[in-house]
């Protein structure tokens, strides 16, 4: 699509899934998530730290909202906290339907620097824009963790 912007969505949650079942349950959402997110147009990152999700949308305002309504249902995970909505220029994450992140390292941005041939713009890697979002999603998680008594 050659829209000239992109609707942008972050929210945090907290993981609900038993410790015992998460490795496979992350499996299977992520796979769900890649194709529904592929037939939506939608793309984004999931960062899974601790037991905190902060997940960020992007996409037509329609498509990401009414997503977002889907996913704030999911028993998967609670405490769903919106934390920011803006409209940018472009997308940060426009080649992953959901890129998976982890709080230090995440192979799937190094593998975007690798493929474009972009020298990762730090030392997590990614693009400019993608290390702006990334960095936003990592300070919600960690104010998150903060609150917990
Ligand atoms: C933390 C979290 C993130 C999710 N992210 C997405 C997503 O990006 N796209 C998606 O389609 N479903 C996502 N889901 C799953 C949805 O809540 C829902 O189960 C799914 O969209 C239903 O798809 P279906 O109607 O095709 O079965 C997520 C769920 C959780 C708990």
């Amino acid at each position: 699509m050659t829209d000239s912007q992109t609707f942008r969505l972050m929210y945090r949650s907290r993981d609900r899934i038993s410790p015992d079942e998460r490795k496979l349950a992350l499996g299977a959402l992520f796979t769900k998530a890649r194709s529904n997110n592929k037939a939506l147009g939608v793309t984004g990152a999931l960062l899974v730290d601790g037991d905190q999700f902060v997940q960020t949308l992007e996409g037509d305002e329609p498509e990401v909202r009414m997503l977002f309504d889907r996913i704030k249902a999911d028993p998967r995970h609670d405490s769903v906290e919106l934390i920011s909505t803006e409209m940018v220029p472009e997308r940060v994450f426009a080649r992953w339907s959901m890129a998976r992140v982890g709080h230090d390292g995440e192979p799937d941005i190094a593998l975007i620097a690798h493929t474009d041939g972009i020298s990762p713009a730090s030392s997590r890697g990614g693009t400019p824009g993608q290390v702006g979002v990334l960095d936003a999603m990592r300070r919600a998680a960690v104010r998150a963790d903060e609150q917990v008594s």
